[in-house]
């Protein structure tokens, strides 16, 4: 399951900070958008010449500066893909742009009820066959039911606590098909027991995530996330392993790191 191979990625021609959304974004603190981009290239490099993932580019909008965070548009799985729903207004903006993509590379476009929100594969990553989906801070859980009987698939559902780690991928990633790494203290204490009860977990320092470690990019036996994350990096490669981190600065923000920078377009089902 963690064999990915194809990612979809937005180079930040028009990366920045025009609002606020979450707890990390400032307008008085905006990114360096020339160091964003050497930092997206350098992940994209990584991807691509390091661990031969193919990536997909979309075009990004002027008026969308969080487009290049391209894991929430939507939940791919074969060829079809939920799209996103996004809760504010400011990246309500970015689905048509999505949608035309997904529909002009063969993918079949779902969407759900317009009153529930759905930020993408942000909140909603499979764990084998199991998709866990996270909710309340920006996908809601109502959606939860539609994406169990699209992808005829089991859902556990998350409640996230904690507005820094607002959505899913924030705090948690598979590593493989049985096992999680997760920050606890971003989620309710159901959802910790119902993670700690389904699946070998690695459990991840505060410090660490608060530099957003747990949103990484699993490629087979390697593992990219941001720089700072001492912790994990030792515990992955005790595991077998091997970590590359990638500096995310300009990205962090924004409330996003590594992960968020792409979207798997080979989500096999
Ligand atoms: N500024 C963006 C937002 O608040 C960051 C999104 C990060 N994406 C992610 N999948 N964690 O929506």
């Amino acid at each position: 399951m963690t064999q990915h191979r194809r990612v979809l990625m937005c180079s930040p021609e028009h990366y920045g900070l025009k609002y606020e959304i979450n707890p990390w974004m400032h307008l008085d603190d905006s990114p360096d958008t020339l160091l964003a981009m050497g930092q997206w290239q350098a992940l994209y490099s990584t991807l691509t010449v390091d661990l031969g993932v193919q990536v997909d580019l979309v075009d990004q909008a002027e008026e969308c500066p969080d487009m290049v965070f391209t894991a929430n548009a939507g939940l791919v799985r074969g060829k079809q893909v939920l799209l996103a729903r996004f809760r504010h207004p400011q990246r309500q903006l970015e689905e048509a742009h999505f949608a035309s993509w997904f529909e002009a590379n063969g993918f079949e476009v779902l969407k759900g009820d317009p009153g529930c929100y759905f930020e993408g594969e942000g909140d909603a990553l499979f764990v084998g066959s199991t998709l866990l989906a996270g909710y309340l801070k920006r996908s809601d859980i109502c959606g939860h039911r539609w994406m169990a009987d699209c992808f005829e698939t089991s859902v556990l559902s998350l409640e996230l606590v904690d507005d820094r780690w607002y959505h899913l991928d924030t705090c948690l990633f598979p590593l493989n098909a049985d096992t999680v790494v997760y920050y606890p203290g971003a989620f309710d204490p159901y959802a910790q027991s119902v993670i700690h009860n389904s699946f070998n977990t690695v459990v991840v320092p505060e410090e660490e995530a608060l530099r957003f470690c747990c949103n990484a990019v699993v490629i087979g036996r390697h593992v990219v996330l941001p720089t700072g994350c001492p912790v994990l990096c030792a515990e992955l490669e005790e595991r077998g392993f091997m970590p590359h981190q990638v500096e995310m600065s300009e990205f962090l923000k924004a409330g996003g790191a590594a992960k968020c920078l792409t979207l798997l377009l080979d989500n096999s089902g």
